[in-house]
């Protein structure tokens, strides 16, 4: 059930970007990554000293061209889950650069184990860990979907894969320009 008005805002607007995706890209401008995935950290400061989470990023220019909102969007989903699905105290680790494939973020964290025989499930819609599913908490098993919609929309290759120590890594590369 949805608790709160706060919660169906962003669970329509979590569908509308899915769908607005979907459709594929309505502009092509340049958009630096890096400036992007420090504002969305920056923006989450709180949130993150209060889970006691050290965050460390290394953000180096990385030129995309493509849809600012929707760039906007895969990196706050993915910021979020790294800081929401972490343990109290873990490790975040976000990284933007150009190399010779073109764009690179990464995002990586702490975090419970992950089998990767999960990996495909939670990127679809409404999935989430079995602990999670049960326990409520916010998200709505969205936000991996819509990061793989936007990765598609531009072109980009989304690699998800468990961390043996636990927690997750994502990389999207974009295509050079
Ligand atoms: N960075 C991450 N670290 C650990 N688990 C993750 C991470 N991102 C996603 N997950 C797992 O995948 C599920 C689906 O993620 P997502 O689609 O973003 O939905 P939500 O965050 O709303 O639960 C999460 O509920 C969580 O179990
Ligand atoms: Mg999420």
């Amino acid at each position: 059930m949805l608790a709160s008005e706060k919660q169906l805002e962003e669970l329509i607007d979590a569908l509308l970007s899915l769908a607005s995706s979907e459709r594929g890209l309505q502009c092509r401008d340049p958009v630096d990554l890096a400036a992007v995935t420090d504002e969305a950290i920056a923006a989450r400061r709180e949130e993150i000293d209060s889970r006691g989470l050290v965050c460390e990023a290394a953000l180096d220019g990385a030129l995309v061209k493509g849809d600012k909102q929707l760039i906007e969007r895969l990196v706050a989903n993915l910021v979020d889950n790294a800081i929401r699905h972490n343990t109290h105290g873990g490790k975040i680790d976000v990284a933007t650069a150009t190399t010779v494939e073109g764009a690179v973020l990464s995002v990586e964290n702490s975090g419970p184990t992950i089998a990767t025989a999960e990996i495909e499930r939670l990127s679809r819609p409404f999935e989430r860990l079995a602990a999670e599913r049960t326990s409520g908490g916010d998200g709505h098993g969205l936000g991996l979907s819509i990061v793989q919609t936007i990765a598609q929309a531009h072109d980009a290759a989304l690699v998800v894969a468990p961390r043996v120590e636990g927690g997750l890594r994502v990389r999207v590369s974009f295509p050079a320009s």
